[in-house]
């Protein structure tokens, strides 16, 4: 099985963008720990991270027929992209949401994702450990 992790907005500033939502640890340690999960399950996995919602959705389109299932956690996208959830639907690849934070007990604006209908689970509030329980979620359901 073959994963395409993809992570949005400034999910790369992990460890210095507000600690005490997102946690101490940085994105690379983030991308140490995907790949051990992969592991875990026999899967290998591409990580993408951008800051950028067309170069997200590009990305999105060449997974057709290279990867078995998207994890996303497509940050402030969530709850603003409709041209993400359109390129995940478009693909039809199974895709599991995943939050750092727990997006329900946050800011009014936070609560609506337009990822979550599309998306086969969401997993949220566990930090790093969600990415571990949606690569395995993929594992088990595909
Ligand atoms: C996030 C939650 C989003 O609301 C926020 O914009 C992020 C990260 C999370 O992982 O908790 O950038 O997706």
């Amino acid at each position: 099985m073959n994963l395409l992790i993809i992570n949005g907005p400034n999910l790369n500033m992990l460890g210095i963008r507000e600690p005490e939502i997102y946690g101490r640890q940085d994105y690379s340690t983030l991308c140490t720990f995907i790949k051990a999960a992969a592991e875990e399950v026999g899967a290998t996995c591409e990580i993408f991270q951008s800051n950028h919602e067309g170069a997200i959705v590009d990305k999105i389109q060449g997974a057709l027929g290279r990867f078995d299932g998207i994890v996303i956690n497509p940050a402030a996208y969530t709850h603003t992209s409709v041209a993400i959830a359109d390129a995940l639907s478009a693909i039809a690849l199974p895709t599991v949401e995943v939050h750092l934070s727990d997006i329900t007990q946050r800011e009014t604006f936070r609560q609506h994702s337009f990822v979550a209908p599309i998306a086969k689970k969401t997993f949220m509030g566990k930090g790093f450990e969600g990415y571990r329980l949606a690569i395995r979620f993929l594992a088990d359901n595909s």
